[in-house]
C-alpha cells in the first residue's frame, strides 16, 4: 500500500473513533462566533449619531491616561471639513483663532516637529485632527472591559 493511501485511512480511522467515542459532538453544529454563516455578507452596523451639539455648549469630556487625545465633547457634523485649503478644527482651535472662537487651543505639543523644534504654527503631523481626536457616540463597548484609567490625570469641566 503506498504511503498517501495508509495515512489516509490512518486518518479516517481516527475520525470514526473520534465520533465513537463524542457522538453528542460530532452532532452539534459549529456555532458561528460572529452570529452569521461564514458564507453569508456581513451586516452594516446600525449608524449612531454622534454625541454633542453645537461647539460651544458642551463640557470636557474627562480623560482617561495620560497623553491621551481629548476626545471631542461637540457635534462635528458640519465642522470637519480638513482639507489642503482648510481646515474647520483650525479655524476655531487654532493658536490666531481660538480666543476669538472661545475653543480650546490646540495642545502645546501640536506646535513642535519630531525633533522637538519649536514652531510657528501647528505641526503639519497634526493636521489631520480626526486621526487623533475621536466624536463620541452613545454605544456599548464592543468588547466587555474592566478598564478604569489612570484618574489622576483627569482635566473636566474646563474650558480653554
Ligand atoms: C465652531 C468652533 C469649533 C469647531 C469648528 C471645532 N471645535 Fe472643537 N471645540 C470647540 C469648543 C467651543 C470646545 C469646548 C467644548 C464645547 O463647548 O463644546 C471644543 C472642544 C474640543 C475638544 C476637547 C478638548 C479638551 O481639552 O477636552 C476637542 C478634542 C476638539 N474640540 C476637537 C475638534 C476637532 C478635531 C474639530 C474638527 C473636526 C473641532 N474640534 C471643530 C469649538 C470648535
Ligand atoms: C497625532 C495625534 C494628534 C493629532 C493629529 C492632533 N492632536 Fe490634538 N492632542 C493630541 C494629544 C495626545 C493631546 C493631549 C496632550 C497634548 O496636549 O499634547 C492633544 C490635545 C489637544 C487639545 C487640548 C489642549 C489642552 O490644552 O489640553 C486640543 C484642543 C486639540 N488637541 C486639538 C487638535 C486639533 C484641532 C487638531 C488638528 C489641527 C489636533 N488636535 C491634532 C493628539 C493629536
Amino acid at each position: 500500500m503506498k504511503q498517501t493511501v495508509k495515512t489516509t485511512l490512518a486518518t479516517l480511522a481516527a475520525a470514526v473513533c473520534w465520533v465513537l467515542a463524542h457522538p453528542a459532538l460530532a452532532q452539534q453544529e459549529p456555532v458561528p462566533m460572529r452570529g452569521a454563516d461564514v458564507a453569508a455578507t456581513d451586516q452594516a452596523p446600525e449608524v449612531k449619531k454622534y454625541l454633542g451639539g453645537k461647539p460651544g455648549g458642551q463640557d470636557k469630556v474627562a480623560r482617561t491616561f495620560d497623553g491621551q487625545p481629548p476626545v471631542i465633547p461637540h457635534a462635528v457634523e458640519n465642522f470637519d471639513e480638513v482639507t489642503l485649503d482648510e481646515n474647520q478644527c483650525l479655524s476655531c482651535h487654532g493658536a490666531d483663532t481660538y480666543q476669538k472662537k472661545n475653543a480650546p487651543k490646540v495642545g502645546d505639543s501640536h506646535f513642535r516637529d519630531r525633533d522637538g523644534k519649536l514652531l510657528k504654527n501647528a505641526a503639519a503631523a497634526r493636521y489631520n485632527c480626526s486621526q487623533c481626536h475621536v466624536p463620541q457616540v452613545d454605544a456599548p463597548p464592543l468588547v466587555a472591559n474592566d478598564f478604569k484609567g489612570a484618574v489622576t490625570v483627569v482635566k473636566s469641566g474646563k474650558k480653554n
